[in-house]
């Protein structure tokens, strides 16, 4: 059998079919995940979905080698927030209230935004602020820490900031009492905050050079706790640059989606 094999290798076309399917074997399921998503999904941008529950572990030990925290306390946090019924029951109703929510699908899932909450959780910052809004679902989720926080006596308010005027139909209800969208230009909004950051979430214009701006722009903000998250490092390293030039420690958790077609995103964690 392993003659034939190795005589077949040999032939070089049916060693090159070979090898092309070995490598299709890789993708030829997202095809069939793309089509499924087609037809069953409303979502055209920033797309949502639920992660792996290997990825939730690597999640919580990345999250506890950052903070500190023990690991069964952060994966906690995680599992806390993805039974949270009253926030999918707030987030389902804003959907279908909205006209926006034509393009969001009603089964909502939160990805890698478990490690955002799960950070707020475990540092009990007094000030959050994520640039870049868009439906709301961070912002939510997001407050929805801080009123956890706020229940164990710790409070902490959130700043969201978005250039789309019709940004965060999702942020509304009880969740306003803990936080509040500024609306423009992000660098205008965080040129102006004057507050100390304990967390900085960067999620606003994509480019490589304007996320370095904004974490230029936070720099005078920043204390010795200050945890920076970068929402598009698995695209582009200005949050490793930037931790390079000011001694800052730099790791990168990689988000994998369950039964998504999409790569995964990640998370860029900048701390001292
Ligand atoms: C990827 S979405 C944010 C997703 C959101 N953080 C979440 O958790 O779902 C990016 C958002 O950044 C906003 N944006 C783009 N350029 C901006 C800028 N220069 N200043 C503020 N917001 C901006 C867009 O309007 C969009 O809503």
């Amino acid at each position: 059998m392993r003659t034939i094999l190795r005589f077949l290798k040999r032939i070089w076309f049916l060693n090159f079919v070979r090898r092309l399917y070995t490598a299709s074997k890789y993708y030829n399921k997202k095809y069939i995940q793309i089509i499924k998503w087609g037809f069953t999904s409303r979502e055209d941008t920033n797309y949502t979905y639920d992660i792996k529950d290997e990825n939730k572990n690597y999640l919580a030990q990345t999250i506890s080698v950052v903070t500190g925290k023990d690991f069964n306390e952060v994966y906690g946090y995680l599992k806390e927030i993805l039974e949270d019924d009253s926030l999918v029951a707030h987030v389902q109703e804003c959907i279908k209230n909205s006209k926006q929510g034509k393009f969001a699908d009603k089964n909502v899932k939160f990805g890698r935004r478990i490690g955002w909450y799960a950070f707020v959780r475990a540092l009990k910052p007094k000030i959050v602020v994520e640039t870049g809004v868009d439906k709301g679902l961070g912002s939510v989720i997001l407050c929805s820490a801080l009123n956890k926080n706020k229940q164990e006596g710790f409070e902490g308010y959130y700043y969201g900031t978005d250039i789309n005027p019709e940004a965060g139909y999702i942020f509304s209800g009880e969740y306003t009492q803990f936080g509040e969208i500024l609306y423009g230009d992000s660098i205008e909004s965080l040129s102006n905050l004057n507050k100390s950051i304990d967390i900085f979430i960067n999620d606003s214009d994509h480019s490589a050079d304007y996320e370095y701006q904004e974490y230029q722009t936070i720099t005078p903000l920043l204390n010795q706790n200050s945890i920076i998250l970068g929402d598009n490092s698995h695209k582009f390293d200005p949050l490793s640059r930037y931790s390079i030039e000011n001694n800052r420690k730099f790791l990168f958790f990689k988000e994998k989606p369950l039964n998504h077609w999409y790569p995964g995103g990640g998370i860029g964690i900048s701390y001292l």
